[in-house]
C-alpha cells in the first residue's frame, strides 16, 4: 500500500510546488499599518472577484464570518440562519458569544436552500418584545448538504425578502469557487444580491491559510476594527497572501478536476457496499451507511488506507482536494472494495 489517501475535507491539502515558490518571493510589510502589498494586491483582486467594493483577509472561514455577524449586527439583534449551516453547527456559537446575536436556526432544503416562506415568517415585526431580526445567512457551496452548489436564482430571491425587510444579507461562500465551477456563473454574480461574502484560500484553492470577507468599503472599514479585537490583525501577512494570489491565478479552474473525482468516488461507491451517496455537484461526497457500525467501516477504510470522517449518526463525508488525482481515487475505490468484500463492520 502507498500512503495514506486522504479524502477527510478538503483543508488537508498541502500547497504545491509553485505555491511554495510564490509564498517564498512574496514582498512584505507591516499589514496593520496597511504596509503589506501582497496583502493589499490580495484584498483588491478579492474585492474585484466577488464583486465588492473592499475586502479584508483574515486567518479562516471562522474569523471572517464572525467578523462578518459582529459588524452587521448589534448586541441581542436576532440572525436567521439554516439549521445545517457552518455557522450554527461548527464555529462554537461564536455568534452568541462574541458577536451577542441570537441565532434563529430554520430548516434546510436537501439542496442547502432555505424555504422562502420560512424565512418571511420568522422575520420579527418591530416590537418592544422582541430581538430585532437584522442579517440572513446563507452558505454556498453548502457544506452539510453535500457541497451543495445554491442556484443564483434562489440567493436572490432570498435576498429579495431580507432586504424588503430591512435586513442584511451575508453569504459564506468558504466554497464559493467551487459554486462558480459548478454552476457556470461567476462569483460576483453569485454574490451579487448579498451585502458581505466570505470565502477561503484554504479548501479547494488549496492555500496552507487564510480567507476573506468582501462587503461594502464602509462595512469593511469596521470589520477591519473588529478584526483587530479579535486579535486577527497579522504583521508580514503577505507570506501568506502571496499563497492565495497564487491560488486565484491559478487553482480556480483546475476545481472542474475536484468535481469530476468527486462524481466518480460517488458512482464507485455506490457499486461497492452499503453506501448511499449523494450526487456531487462540487467536491463533497456524503454517503449513508446503510448496514454496520459507522465507526467500523471508518476504521476499515483507515486501516485500508482511506481517511474519511464521520458527518452525522449514519453518515460519512469524503473530499476531494488538489493533491488527490483521479489514480487516487482509483486506488481509493480498489481499498474500499477490499474493504467491502470482507464486510468489517
Ligand atoms: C461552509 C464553511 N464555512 C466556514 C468554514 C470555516 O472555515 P475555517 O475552518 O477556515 O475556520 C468551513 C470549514 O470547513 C465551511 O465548510
Amino acid at each position: 500500500m502507498t500512503g495514506a489517501i486522504d479524502l477527510r475535507s478538503d483543508t488537508v491539502s498541502k500547497p504545491t510546488e509553485g505555491m511554495r515558490r510564490a509564498i517564498a518571493a512574496a514582498e512584505v510589510g507591516d499589514d496593520v499599518f496597511g504596509d503589506d502589498p501582497t496583502v493589499n494586491r490580495l484584498e483588491e483582486m478579492a474585492a474585484s472577484l466577488s464583486g465588492k467594493e473592499a475586502a479584508l483577509f483574515v486567518a479562516s472561514g471562522t474569523m471572517a464570518n464572525l467578523v462578518a455577524v459582529m459588524t452587521h449586527v448589534r448586541p441581542g439583534d436576532e440572525i436567521l440562519l439554516g439549521d445545517q449551516s457552518h455557522i450554527f453547527n461548527y464555529e462554537v456559537a461564536g455568534t452568541a458569544r462574541v458577536a451577542l446575536a441570537q441565532a434563529h436556526a430554520l430548516s434546510n432544503l436537501p439542496d442547502g436552500g432555505l424555504d422562502p416562506a420560512e424565512v418571511r415568517a420568522a422575520i420579527r415585526p418591530p416590537n418592544l418584545h422582541t430581538p430585532r431580526t437584522s442579517l440572513l445567512c446563507i452558505e454556498n457551496t453548502h457544506n452539510r448538504c453535500g457541497g451543495a452548489a445554491i442556484p443564483v436564482g434562489h440567493i436572490d430571491e432570498l435576498a429579495a425578502i431580507a432586504h424588503g425587510e430591512g435586513l442584511r444579507v451575508h453569504l459564506d461562500g468558504a466554497r464559493l469557487f467551487n459554486a462558480q465551477v459548478a454552476l457556470g456563473i461567476p462569483a460576483a454574480r453569485i454574490a451579487r444580491e448579498c451585502d458581505t461574502v466570505s470565502f477561503c484560500f484554504s479548501k479547494g484553492l488549496g492555500c496552507p491559510v487564510g480567507s476573506v470577507l468582501c462587503g461594502p468599503a464602509g462595512f469593511i472599514a469596521e470589520a477591519r476594527r473588529n478584526r483587530k479585537l479579535l486579535g486577527g490583525g497579522m504583521r508580514q501577512a503577505g507570506i501568506l497572501a502571496a499563497a492565495a494570489v497564487y491560488a486565484l491565478e491559478n487553482n480556480v479552474e483546475r476545481l472542474a478536476e475536484d468535481h469530476a473525482n468527486a462524481r466518480r468516488l460517488a458512482k464507485g461507491l455506490r457499486g461497492l457496499g452499503p453506501f448511499a451517496p449523494n450526487e456531487p455537484e462540487t467536491n463533497i461526497v456524503v454517503a449513508d451507511v446503510l448496514e454496520g457500525s459507522l465507526e467500523g467501516w471508518l476504521r476499515a477504510f483507515r486501516d485500508a488506507g482511506v481517511l474519511a470522517v464521520a458527518f452525522g449518526p449514519r453518515r460519512l463525508r469524503m473530499v476531494t482536494h488538489i493533491n488527490i488525482g483521479a489514480g487516487d481515487i482509483e486506488e481509493a475505490l480498489r481499498r474500499v472494495e477490499r474493504v467491502a468484500a470482507a464486510s468489517p463492520a
